[in-house]
């Protein structure tokens, strides 16, 4: 492609890239951004009806593909057809997930396994066979994956959602080493409180919970977006860290009388 097609098709044209959980909340944000950018984009999802909706909206480099994240022959499936009709992917993110609370004595093993299964075995499913796809292409590629400020400290009554989102991040390291010979790039991204359908139940609690930290609001899923850019395009000389989007929620605590 000539340096002006380039221009006009976008930096990510002729990339093919896979997002899980991108029918709606901030993994439409992220399909959104990589559809603007020229990739070609594969929703990955349980919801249908909301998926295919979003994919009919962004027109041709979009599609939309179910997948449910816990379960291997999905994977090895969608890796098979994807690779064969598109190409194969060069760009992962491991966004699906679900939030739950519950504490340590109150949650049942049932719940607890859900949990582990979506937030952790899917990421690590993903891993483990696009992946795979991407080292024997020998194209490289970049696989992120989507923490939580959940899996940097510790929030009460939320007990098998804290140590998912704690475990995705040493899949991360674990994969960044075993990946890179490959010129594969991992990545880990640890978002602070968005607008989502996922935090629509509990939003009033989140409006409270920003007033403690430095960026004293909710977060908009399309900033969320500019960091995935980023890391997909420039963050060449990154693998196996941590990129914060929490409106500096991590940063530490104030005293209530601070500055007075
Ligand atoms: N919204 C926030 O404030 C926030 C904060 C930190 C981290 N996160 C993380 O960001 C990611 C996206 O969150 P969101 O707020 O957009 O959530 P959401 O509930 O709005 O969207 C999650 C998507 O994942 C899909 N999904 C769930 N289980 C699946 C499965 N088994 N197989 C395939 N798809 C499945 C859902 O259908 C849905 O489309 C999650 O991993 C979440 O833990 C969100």
């Amino acid at each position: 492609m000539n340096p002006q097609m380039e221009l006009l098709a976008g930096p990510l044209a002729g990339r093919v890239a896979i997002v899980t959980g991108g029918s709606r909340g901030l993994g439409e944000a992220y399909v959104r951004m990589l559809v603007e950018e020229g990739a070609r984009v594969v929703v990955a999802d349980l919801l249908e009806t909301e998926g295919r909706a979003l994919v009919d909206h962004l027109g041709e480099r979009a599609t939309f593909r179910r997948l449910n994240v816990t379960d291997q022959s999905n994977w090895q499936a969608l890796v098979g057809e994807v690779s064969t009709e598109l190409g194969v992917p060069s760009i992962l993110i491991n966004n699906a997930g679900v939030h739950s609370f519950g504490t340590v004595i109150g949650d049942t093993y049932e719940n607890w396994r859900r949990v582990q299964d979506i937030n952790l075995n899917g990421p690590f499913l993903g891993i483990n066979t696009v992946g795979a796809a991407m080292a024997n292409a020998g194209n490289g590629g970049v696989i992120i994956n989507i923490s939580s400020t959940c899996g940097i400290i510790g929030y009460a009554d939320q007990a098998a959602y804290v140590a998912s989102k704690w475990a995705v991040r040493g899949l991360t390291k674990a994969a960044a080493l075993d990946l890179a010979p490959y010129g594969i790039r991992v990545h880990v991204v640890v978002p602070g409180p968005f607008s989502t359908p996922m935090t629509e139940p509990f939003h009033a609690e989140l409006t409270e919970l920003v007033k403690s930290q430095p960026v004293q609001r909710i977060g908009d899923p399309p900033e969320a977006a500019r960091l995935i850019r980023y890391l997909i395009l420039e963050a060449t000389y990154s693998t196996g860290s941590e990129f914060f989007v929490d409106g500096g929620a991590m940063t530490g605590m104030s005293l209530p009388a601070a500055g007075e």
